[in-house]
């Protein structure tokens, strides 16, 4: 098999070495520029004309695909340290300059909305290739860290009959012939009706009263018809859940969290993160000077790790937000009042104009939040928290879970959640019940912040919207 691009750049030189990857650019009838994904770097192969013969010169089309075979040399020309000084080339896979034009791998500016449309391409830019490697070292790194402080990795179903929200935007799982009505869903595949599953949340906390401390990772479904740069139809939620722990544990862990994930990547994926933070910086420069972001990509994700996240109440955002200038001037579309839930123009003055830091809100409005949430003495408020990044809005949303067997199935009626739906996470607290606490956090958010990508499409390779299911 051939060398990675990405151990061959690190190679001192040496006589025989063999690549296989994508041409980028030929140019000079004598430099490929080629890329094997491995990396964002693409190495230089160097030939002479004359020793090919004219049938494969004519195949080193950008897109096509070769076998180079050849000595890693010390290279002459500035930019790298070494090429490859080609012996043998096999073309593997052609490519046609003229059907080539159409497509956004030919070699220029496209936009992000094109270059969405031909997802099935994208991959093999440098953008995309930096975001989906990132994408693979977050995932890692979220697997990485649970296994090493001691939870379990448990798989919840996707096909569900409960919706964990209580939110309703579920989307149906049937076996039914379209177009029928009033099937009765006895009928139905599972006997019941079903549908795909809006968070692991229920399920992992199952395990959570058995192991102690678990968390579930895998994609969740909403049928929310909201397209925002913000929202996806089909996306990846983390949900760790931990026994024996209360709100302020849980935030403890969300915040340590999210802190280890950013110094990874700062870590792990330097070339990509360098290459992602001039972009944006060139990106910039078009806008007029006060929409520019204050901080650079990289400045911004440091201030996450090196600052300790600002912990306030419900309340007092709301009293934040009361007196805050925008609100005296009128410049809120949703008007204030404690109750509200608080809309993306709130979280943003409160992150980053208020307290220019990460922010976490703890103990909501009871009916603002889900039914599992623990109630507080209060009786008004939940012990729920969420975290709110700069730049994204919210990006983690957890709480302590109801663990009182008799408040939570007062809960239930109140938000008219069925008993027989649930009579199994009910049981978990007849039976040993104890305090515990989770959250979710949404990966594409993630993903957005670490990358700086603007819209949620562009950080899953195969975006699921409304009117949107190409590839
Ligand atoms: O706040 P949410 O709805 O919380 C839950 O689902 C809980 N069951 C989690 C838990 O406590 N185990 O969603 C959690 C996170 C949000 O903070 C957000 O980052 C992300 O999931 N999220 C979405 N991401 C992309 N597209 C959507 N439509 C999203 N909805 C939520
Ligand atoms: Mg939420």
């Amino acid at each position: 098999m051939s060398n990675s691009i990405v151990d061959v750049i690190k190679m001192e030189p040496i006589q025989k070495i063999e690549v296989s990857g994508w041409i980028r650019s030929f140019r000079a009838n004598k430099f490929i520029s080629l890329n094997d994904g491995s990396c964002m770097t693409s190495i230089q192969i160097v030939i002479e004309p004359d020793n090919f013969d004219t049938n494969t010169i004519n195949e080193l089309n950008t897109g096509a695909s070769i076998w180079v075979s050849g000595s890693l040399v010390e290279s002459l020309g500035g930019g790298q340290k070494t090429e490859i000084s080609a012996n043998e080339i096999r073309i593997i896979g052609k490519s046609n300059p003229e059907e080539l034009q159409k497509t956004i791998l030919q070699p220029k500016k496209h936009s992000l909305e094109k270059l969405r449309e031909q997802a099935h391409l994208r991959i093999r830019t440098n953008l995309f290739g930096a975001v989906f490697r990132i994408r693979h070292h977050m995932s890692f790194a979220i697997h990485k860290y649970f296994n090493d402080k001691g939870f379990f990795y448990i798989h919840t179903p996707i096909i569900t009959g409960t919706d964990a929200e209580g939110a309703g935007e579920t989307f149906r799982v049937t076996t039914l012939p379209l177009g029928e009505k009033d099937i009765d869903v006895k009928n139905d595949f599972f006997g019941k009706p079903t549908h795909l599953t809006v968070s692991g949340q229920l399920e992992a906390e199952l395990a959570a009263l058995a192991l102690g401390k678990a968390y579930t990772f895998g994609p969740t479904f909403r049928a929310e018809n909201s397209n925002t740069t913000r929202h996806l139809a089909e996306f990846w939620m983390v949900e760790p859940e931990i026994a024996f722990a209360d709100i302020n544990d849980d935030i403890d862990l969300g915040e340590d969290f999210l802190k280890y994930l950013i110094e990874y990547a700062l870590n792990n994926c330097e070339e990509d993160l360098n290459f992602l933070n001039i972009r944006e910086k060139k990106e910039q420069q078009q806008l007029p000077k006060d929409q520019r972001n204050e901080l650079s990509l990289l400045e911004r994700i440091k201030t996450v790790s090196e600052n300790k996240f600002e912990r306030i109440t419900y309340t007092e955002a709301i009293d934040i937000l009361l007196k805050s200038k925008p609100n005296k001037k009128k410049q809120f579309k949703f008007p204030i009042e404690w109750g509200i839930d608080l809309q993306s123009e709130h979280e943003k003055f409160l992150v980053e104009k208020y307290f220019k830091k990460p922010v976490v809100i703890v103990d909501y409005p009871a009916s603002i939040k889900a039914f599992y949430m623990r109630r507080n003495d209060d009786g008004k408020t939940v012990a729920a928290m969420d975290i709110l990044f700069p730049g994204i809005g919210e990006i983690v949303g957890g709480s302590q879970r109801e663990e009182r067997h008799d408040i939570l199935e007062e809960k239930c009626e109140e938000f008219n959640i069925p008993k027989e739906a649930i009579w199994w996470y009910l049981e978990t607290r007849k039976f040993g019940t104890v305090p515990h606490s989770g959250f979710g956090l949404g990966f594409e958010r993630l993903l957005m912040f670490v990358t700086g990508m603007t819209n949620i499409r562009d950080v899953i390779p195969f975006p699921r919207t409304p009117n949107n299911a190409e590839f």
